[in-house]
């Protein structure tokens, strides 16, 4: 059976600045492989959050589902519709994404009704006479009052300018929401207010949602199922409260050991691992993981782990992940 969201196997690659000596020699520009053949799914209205350190390819990922980056290969489909390939105005509209910094999104000279409205009438989502209604629809669902219709973003707190964000990705009626790092900029004590309102949007739309953080206790607190990315690859994808309750990938069990308490406030991509990943145009033989894994032997360096488990939703990419049976 088919899921609502898949997506199949799915590499996207950059061409990266090669150094001068490397052009003089006529040496082709680097590629590097920023999402490396990842395959998850997603059922209707639900909830995945995709967690990994700085540069392992999360918005990359997202940005490849929503059609703003090209894949080098693999398929996404959405409801049975591919959409790999070039995308009309109204398959770009089913996918939408709420970015981290809204005001940089946001024009400043546009009031928040004239952006709205613009959105509404380009896209021809309700006939002329109903925008004003839907745009007062809109800031109800996002729980901000009609008056701040009237407003340009400056006069916005950085909470409400997220919300508008949302706002403007829901007034495409999209059905995947991608809310990248979509509170990372927000202080603390507006955080958790954000998260319940996308989580209660995912339930009143039926929306399914994709939500991208470095924190995982962000993720924790909206996901049904959790995906950990390294290096572009996925290295656990599992049900939330099994991955907390017993985490089966020894890059997890570091990032969780190293996680801040939910609801105290990370810089926005700071590492939560000591040590760096090694860079995505050197990666190590076999495991990609293994120069910072405590647990590494000798098959580790021969062997790349594939992502598996006792089922298609328990997996893990380590060779001793289902060692040990569960706790
Ligand atoms: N347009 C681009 N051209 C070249 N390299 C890119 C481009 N966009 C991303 N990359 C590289 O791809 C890798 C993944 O980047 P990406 O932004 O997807 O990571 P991320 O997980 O979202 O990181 P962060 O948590 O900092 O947002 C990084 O090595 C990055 O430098
Ligand atoms: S496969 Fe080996 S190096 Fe990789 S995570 Fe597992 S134990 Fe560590
Ligand atoms: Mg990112």
């Amino acid at each position: 059976m088919s899921e609502f969201l898949e997506i199949r196997n799915v590499t996207v690659t950059f061409k990266v600045g090669s150094t001068i000596a490397a052009r003089i020699k006529g040496d082709p520009a680097p590629i590097l492989t920023a999402v490396d053949g990842i395959s998850f799914e997603a059922d209707r209205g639900e909830s995945i959050g995709i967690v990994g350190e700085s540069g392992c390819g999360k918005s990359t990922l997202a940005k490849a589902i929503t059609g703003l980056v090209p894949v080098a290969s693999g398929s996404i489909h959405l409801d049975g519709v591919e959409l790999t390939g070039k995308r009309d105005r109204t398959t770009m509209r089913r996918i939408q994404m709420v970015f981290q910094d809204p005001s940089s999104s946001l024009n400043p000279s546009l009031t928040v009704e004239k952006m709205l409205s613009e959105l509404l009438r380009v896209h021809e989502i309700v006939p002329g006479e109903k925008i004003p209604d839907r745009c007062a629809e809109l800031m109800e669902l996002v729980e901000l009052p009609p008056s701040l219709l009237k407003a340009l973003p400056r006069r916005l707190s950085g909470g409400q300018r997220q919300r508008i964000g949302i706002a403007r990705a829901l007034a495409l009626e999209p059905e995947v929401l991608i809310a990248d790092e979509a509170v990372a900029a927000l202080d603390v004590s507006v955080q958790a207010p954000v998260l319940n309102l996308l989580n209660s949007l995912r339930r009143d739309l039926g929306l399914t949602l994709m939500f991208i953080s470095h924190d995982l206790a962000v993720v924790r607190y909206v996901s049904d199922r959790v995906v950990v990315m390294y290096l572009g690859r996925a290295v656990e994808d599992r049900p939330t409260a099994e991955l907390f309750d017993n985490p089966r990938h020894p890059y997890t069990k570091a990032l969780m050991a190293a996680a801040p308490k939910f609801g105290v406030k990370k810089k926005p991509g700071e590492s939560a691992l000591k040590g760096e990943p090694p860079s995505a145009l050197d990666l190590p033989s076999g495991c990609r993981f293994r120069p910072r894994c405590p647990l590494a032997a000798e098959i580790c360096e021969q062997i790349e782990p594939d992502l598996t488990g006792p089922s298609e939703i328990e997996r893990a990419a380590c060779h001793f992940a289902w060692d040990e049976a569960p706790a």
